[in-house]
């Protein structure tokens, strides 16, 4: 933030009419932060309280940042992230292995797949909503940097942490709409409860309700795995870690959904499982009712594959992709900071 506030021009104009020449002159005076490396595992995996008494629950006031991610708000808005959302990538993994007992390598890669297209490289600055002038002054379009609620400009890992876009639709805002049909699945097939059962029968009938309702719904990688991944936090990291059965209460999901708030006396889950109950819970999720990675081609119910898609299991062909196309349609020739922060 200091490094965003010494500079010597209205923050938050973008560089884009700039030539690469007027850039490399006026580049050098933003002092571009310099990204540490990411923070690793913490020594206290255990389970334990987190809903205490240094974390309390303050709702965000007018202008605090808050999106799409029902954790990443819960986390600002108990202050193991700044409570205005405006956040790095060290923060987010610190906070997300502190607060839910996230895994270390997931939060490392989930983080910077969002901080790539989502945050500002030369700052290291990302808001979890909207766009923010806080993130300081943009590098050159097509970068975009709208924080975690940029939608459908380009679809990828900008919905990485995004379980709201699964949950409540295109619009962030808590939907009740949307809620109401998740209690009514969690009624069916989870007996009051989100569990796996339940995150497998949903995530089906929201891709098949997309191909009858969305001509220009695209179901291809990075979002066909972040798409199951998203399906399984809430009774990964939501559930209180002392109980860890999987089994979300409809009342505990309306508090981190809508509120942003751990129930009381919450508990974090122990990091050292929550890598396996992701991985086997997508694994369970696509299996049920595999979808290949495709799209409509502008009509409703036209589903067509996509081979140039990688699929679920295709992790290289996909970091490629996030690479060499999403990530460099945004930065097509970065140099100098901004190239060395991208890598
Ligand atoms: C974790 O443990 C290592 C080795 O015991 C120690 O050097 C380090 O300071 C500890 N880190 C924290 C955050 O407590
Ligand atoms: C999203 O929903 C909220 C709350 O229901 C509403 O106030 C807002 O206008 C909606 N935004 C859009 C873009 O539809
Ligand atoms: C909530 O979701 C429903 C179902 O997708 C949609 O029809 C409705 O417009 C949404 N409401 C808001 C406020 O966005
Ligand atoms: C989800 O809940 C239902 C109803 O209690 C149960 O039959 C099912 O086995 C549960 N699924 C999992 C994976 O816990
Ligand atoms: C889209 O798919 C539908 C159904 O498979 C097909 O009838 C139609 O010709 C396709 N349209 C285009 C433009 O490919
Ligand atoms: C993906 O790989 C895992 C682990 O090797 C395997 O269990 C699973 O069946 C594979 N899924 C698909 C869709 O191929
Ligand atoms: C990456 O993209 C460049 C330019 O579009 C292309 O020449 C290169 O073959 C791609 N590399 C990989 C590994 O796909």
């Amino acid at each position: 933030m200091l490094a965003v506030q010494t500079i010597a021009f209205p923050q938050y104009q973008s560089l884009g009419g700039l030539s690469q020449r007027e850039l490399v002159q006026i580049l050098p005076r933003f002092t571009p932060v310099t990204p540490p490396a990411p923070p690793g595992p913490p020594n206290d995996t255990s389970v334990k309280l987190v809903n205490d008494e240094a974390h309390p629950y303050i709702p965000p006031r007018n202008g605090d940042m808050r999106g799409p991610c029902p954790g990443l708000n819960t986390l600002a808005s108990h202050g193991y992230l700044p409570r205005n959302g405006i956040v790095t990538p060290a923060q987010i993994i610190n906070a997300v292995q502190d607060g839910f007992g996230m895994d270390n390598a997931l939060a490392i890669r989930l983080v910077y797949g969002t901080m790539l297209v989502d945050g500002n490289p030369l700052t290291n600055l990302m808001s979890i909503g909207a766009k923010s002038s806080l993130t300081g002054p943009d590098p050159p379009k097509p970068a975009i940097v709208g924080g975690v609620d940029t939608h459908a400009v380009l679809e990828g890992m900008l919905h990485v942490l995004s379980i709201g876009d699964f949950f409540f639709g295109d619009n962030h805002s808590f939907n009740q709409t949307l809620f109401n049909e998740l209690v009514a699945f969690s009624n069916q097939f989870g007996g009051g409860n989100y569990n796996l059962t339940v995150a497998t029968e949903y995530r089906f009938h929201r891709i098949q309700q997309s191909i009858a309702e969305n001509p220009t719904f695209s179901f291809i990688s990075p979002r066909i795995v972040t798409a199951y991944g998203e399906a399984t936090f809430p009774f990964v990291f939501f559930v209180d870690g002392r109980k860890a059965d999987g089994q979300l209460s409809m009342k505990d999901a309306l508090g981190f959904f809508r509120d942003g708030r751990m129930p009381d006396d919450f508990h974090r889950a122990d990091a050292s499982k929550t890598s396996d109950l992701v991985d086997n819970g997508v694994d369970a999720i696509f299996t049920a009712h595999p979808v290949q990675p495709g799209g409509n081609n502008g009509t409703v119910n036209s589903y067509t594959l996509d081979p140039n898609s990688a699929g679920i299991n295709d992790t290289c062909k996909g970091y490629t992709d996030f690479v060499n196309v999403t990530v460099r349609s945004l930065y097509p020739n970065p140099q100098g900071a901004l190239r060395n922060n991208l890598n």
